[in-house]
């Protein structure tokens, strides 16, 4: 497994690939590798010649400096993952050459980004959407793998895609969760034993919601009422939203009709999650 830093090395090897004929596959991620992430690898592997992994903490879509200092790293560990998950190539930047001085160009998709994690964390989907497109012009991938882990990210980045005609393929993998429902996160390290306890409301609200739509519930109203009283009970639990909404613009609804999307974000203590479902499935 190769390891690049360097952005034009990079374009020069997969500028080589591509003319080799080659499909290059890209999962990004910003390391602390769990199964969420590795899943993304496997199926990356699976559809092109060539699978690289980006490991990169976007210092641009943090909005909070804490935030980023607190956030998990392990380059060996990360290595080790990746290679046994069938990655050539890892291509990791340092923050100098992504954002050189002088860096003022950035990516903003408007409406998708104005509610849930766009509200409660300004600029953030700003960073996502910017670094991306920098990685699909760097890597040249012909696919990239997203996970529905995040699912405003995934949608966002489709759109952006969409709109800027970047030649890339976006593939949105299912969430991989752990035995007992928590969907995986690398923040999960951080929390305590009793606060993963708590954080397993988070998966008992969506089976809820689920529950209650397939028993015939179309007030959606009622179930985020249901939801939120499920996860409240929980004295660690800090709710920062719970939402029923339409799975392509995200606006929220009242009654449910088609397929919708169950989106929530709690704090546990000092560590924010955010887990998804949509359904039917
Ligand atoms: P990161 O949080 O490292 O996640 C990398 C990818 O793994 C994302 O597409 C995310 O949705 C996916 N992922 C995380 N947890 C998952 C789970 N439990 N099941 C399935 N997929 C999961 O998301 C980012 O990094 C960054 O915003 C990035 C896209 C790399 C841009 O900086």
């Amino acid at each position: 497994m190769e390891i690049v830093e360097q952005p034009e090395l990079m374009q020069d090897l997969a500028d080589r690939l591509r003319r080799e004929g080659k499909q290059i596959g890209l999962v990004p991620t910003m390391g602390a590798l769990h199964d969420g992430h590795l899943s993304l690898m496997r199926r990356c592997r699976s559809e092109n010649d060539t699978s690289v992994m980006s490991l990169f903490v976007n210092p641009l879509q943090f909005n909070q400096k804490s935030d980023l200092a607190a956030y998990p790293r392990d380059l060996e560990g990360d290595l080790k993952k990746a290679e046994a998950a069938g990655v050539d190539l890892v291509f990791a930047p340092t923050e100098q050459a992504m954002y050189p001085e002088g860096f003022q160009t950035f990516v903003t998709v408007e409406e998708l980004t104005r509610r849930w994690e766009g509200e409660f964390r300004p600029g953030h989907f700003r960073g996502v959407a910017t670094v991306v497109a920098k990685l699909c012009t760097i890597v040249k991938p012909h696919r990239a793998y997203f996970g529905q882990k995040d699912y405003q990210q995934a949608l966002v980045v489709e759109r952006m895609v969409r709109d800027l005609y970047l030649d890339v393929e976006i593939v949105v993998m299912p969430i991989v969760r752990d035995p007992d429902g928590l969907a995986l996160s690398s923040r999960n390290v951080n929390l305590s034993i009793e606060e993963r306890k708590a954080a397993l409301s988070l998966h008992r609200s969506l089976a809820f919601a689920e529950e209650r739509v397939r028993a015939g519930e179309r007030d959606a109203k009622a179930i985020v009422e249901g939801m939120r009283r499920i996860i409240e009970r929980e004295p660690l639990a800090r709710v920062d939203y719970i939402a029923c909404c339409h799975p392509e613009t995200l606006e929220p609804l009242d009654r449910i009709g088609g397929r919708v999307l169950f989106t929530l974000a709690v704090w546990i203590g000092k560590t924010r999650l955010i887990d998804n479902a949509l359904i039917p499935r």
